[in-house]
């Protein structure tokens, strides 16, 4: 039984593929404010999205978008200040946040201020009640099949209750806080962006082999569209 997303969109090179995932949220983002006056999105961290985040926060699209309408929550975090190097938060406070000028009640960060991460993690999960089903949920593929703080082999793969969780990373030696299934798997769109050759051993994995049940990103199913969005080299292998 093969993996398939909704949408399999492959782009020519990394740069066509921030275009066309930039246009393809700014699209949607327009139907969902047009729809319920407003467009919730979570961020995925890593380093793949900060050149879409520069792609919506620069012109030309920049000045295209009503901003005032965008809420930006996000899918995982490292449990590091704000202004750590590694944080997602800081990723994005200077690829979209500050080069849009977004306003600072639009932006809703996962906390890592308080004592332990479950502690933050629970914080989280409240600041989410008045927001069950996002309209987009933006998510990265790891090599190892991960996705937000979904790492194999982790507790927070079985957590079927709670929107949030901590989750300690052994092979990072790092807390995370992180969005579950249950609340991923309830929200309107999910857009997968990866790209890369280093990443075209684990696409072929998911979508071309008999087992990708293996890993934690194939268990993301939301109720609406489920997005894969690939250049081409992270696509080769499945040629
Ligand atoms: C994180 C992300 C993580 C990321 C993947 C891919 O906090 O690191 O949430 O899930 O999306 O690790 O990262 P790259 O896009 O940097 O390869």
């Amino acid at each position: 039984m093969y993996y398939k997303p909704d949408q399999l969109i492959i782009s020519d090179t990394s740069e066509q593929l921030f275009l066309d995932s930039a246009k393809n949220i700014v699209e949607y983002a327009n139907q969902c404010i047009k729809k319920n006056g407003v467009f919730n999105m979570v961020l995925a961290g890593g380093s793949t999205p900060e050149t879409l985040y520069r792609t919506l926060s620069h012109k030309p699209l920049a000045e295209q978008i009503p901003w005032s309408y965008w809420h930006f929550y996000f899918g995982d975090e490292r449990m590091v200040a704000h202004d750590h190097t590694d944080s997602n938060y800081a990723m994005a406070r200077r690829s979209l946040f500050d080069p849009a000028s977004i306003p600072e009640q639009n932006i809703h960060p996962i906390p890592t201020d308080r004592e332990t991460p479950q502690e933050c993690a629970t914080l989280y999960e409240q600041r989410l009640a008045n927001i069950p089903s996002q309209d987009l949920v933006l998510l990265g593929i790891g090599q190892d099949g991960h996705t937000a703080s979904l790492f194999p082999d982790t507790d927070i793969l079985n957590e079927k209750q709670k929107n949030v969780a901590a989750v300690f990373v052994k092979k990072l030696n790092t807390w995370r806080i992180s969005l579950t299934y249950p609340y991923i798997n309830q929200c309107q769109r999910v857009m997968i962006l990866s790209k890369g050759g280093d990443k075209s051993a684990i696409v072929k994995k998911i979508l071309q082999e008999n087992s990708p049940d293996l890993y934690p990103v194939t268990k993301i199913r939301p109720a609406g569209q489920l997005i894969w969005h690939l250049d081409k080299d992270a696509y080769q292998a499945c040629e």
